[in-house]
């Protein structure tokens, strides 16, 4: 029998594990310089936190979850997104007291079942921040602008803002029947999907990639022209302040976002370089989603970055990440006492901070030195019988290809 890893997922080895410490780790640097704080949620929840908050017509809630029975017949999901987690944790932890105001980031996997291509895959890698208690859409814009800069802390070049305004619980509604009007002599060239969502939610017509419902959708009403004067305001205001702040954004008047729970502003970050599945980014405002899931009612506003799709940028832009620190000294040892040795001035080494490594299967001094040279090691320190009898060691520069022999006593001195 040959296992391989579930359709839809991958192993992260360690060839590749640089890239991910780099992107996690520029996440992590430039989100708490933003003073964001991190929290970790469990990875699978009661299905219904999902099913109330991204909503049942979704295709992530209608199609794409994980969900199965434990063994206490309580029906479990595996998280397919973030914010929803976060949100029951803040009610249940009592992180969202009156007029509190909190910024949260985290990272890690999601899961959706999903047909997997270039950028899809059924368990995927988010980053993403999430804030509580502000309407005020100077924090929209804070929040897109830490997109943007966590883009360019990695390097990414080309990315561009899609915005738009998705409304509220009391002009949604008039906006979904001006759609359905609008959708009701085209049933005939939409895809079988959409003449479903045109029955439960038309907003998600507006999301599908099918090419036939695309021409249709082109020419549907713009949702930002039908908001009510309060949501108008807002994305007046954080219009207002991209432009004053210089951030890019472009209007996109069907990102209706696949996900139920937004309010008033939704964004995208998109590299136009890649294919279908090119948002790196999405998010938005979500002012109703506390209270929904049963806290305080407490505006809101967050995204998600997808670093699985990162990195398939990061690859086209061949974007240099940091290299591997450099193994300083390897120890090549012969016999049990040299190696007993050896072992010695290895944990003095590692005691100094210093990177280093010996040779545990026994072999060859030869064998040794090209582990070193594999290694890229710096140093090869050589601790053979004759040292042993001797005291001395002897210290090999490998770039250099010079040796010098070297008390025992002083060999850690050398590396000062
Ligand atoms: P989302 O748009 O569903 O939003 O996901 C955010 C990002 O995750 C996407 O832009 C994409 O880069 C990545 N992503 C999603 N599905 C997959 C997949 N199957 N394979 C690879 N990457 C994927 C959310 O999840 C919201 N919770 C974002 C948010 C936070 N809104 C407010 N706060």
């Amino acid at each position: 029998m040959k296992y391989e890893s579930p359709r839809g997922t991958r192993d992260i080895l360690p060839s590749d594990i640089r890239k991910w410490q780099f992107i996690e780790g520029t996440a992590r640097s430039v989100f708490e310089s933003c003073n964001y704080a991190e929290i970790r949620t469990p990875v699978f929840e009661q299905t219904e936190l999902f099913t109330r908050s991204i909503g049942e017509d979704t295709d992530i809630v209608g199609k794409e979850m994980y969900t199965f029975l434990d063994k206490g017949d309580r029906s479990i999901t595996l998280r397919p997104e973030e914010t929803a987690p976060v949100v029951r944790a803040c009610i249940e932890n009592n992180l969202l007291g009156q007029n509190e105001f909190i910024k949260l980031y985290y990272i890690g996997p999601m899961f959706r079942y999903e047909r997997p291509q270039a950028g899809r895959s059924r368990q995927f890698h988010q980053a993403g921040v999430e804030v509580f208690g502000s309407s005020d859409a100077l924090i929209d814009v804070e929040v897109i602008e830490l997109g943007v800069r966590y883009f360019t802390g990695i390097g990414i070049k080309d990315l561009e803002v899609d915005i738009n305004s998705v409304g509220c619980s009391i002009c949604r509604p008039v906006f979904k029947e001006k759609l359905k009007k609008y959708f009701e002599g085209k049933l005939d060239g939409l895809c079988e999907n959409c003449k479903n969502r045109f029955k439960t939610n038309p907003l998600r017509i507006l999301d599908c990639k099918e090419p036939g419902c695309q021409k249709i959708i082109e020419g549907t009403p713009a949702t930002t022209d039908h908001i009510c004067g309060d949501c108008r305001d807002h994305f007046d205001r954080v219009i207002g302040y991209l432009k004053q702040f210089g951030i890019a954004y472009k209007l996109n008047k069907r990102l209706v976002r696949g996900l139920d729970y937004y309010t008033k502003t939704t964004f995208e970050i998109v590299s136009r370089r890649l294919g279908a599945q090119n948002a790196v980014c999405g998010g938005g405002r979500y002012d109703d989603l506390v209270e929904e899931l049963g806290g305080r009612s407490t505006p809101a506003v967050g995204f998600a970055i997808g670093l699985d799709r990162l990195l398939l940028v990061l690859e086209e832009q061949k974007i240099r990440v940091p290299e591997d620190q450099r193994l300083k000294v390897y120890i090549a040892t012969l016999g049990e006492q040299s190696k007993q040795k050896g072992f010695e001035v290895l944990q003095n080494l590692r005691n100094m901070g210093i990177k280093s490594d010996m040779d545990y299967q026994g072999r060859s001094l030869n064998s040794q030195l090209k582990t070193a040279d594999k290694l890229k090691a710096q140093f090869t320190i050589i601790i053979g019988e004759d040292e042993i009898q001797n005291g001395l060691a002897v210290i090999r520069s490998m770039d250099h290809k010079t040796q010098e022999k070297v008390r025992f006593e002083e060999v850690l001195g050398k590396f000062k």
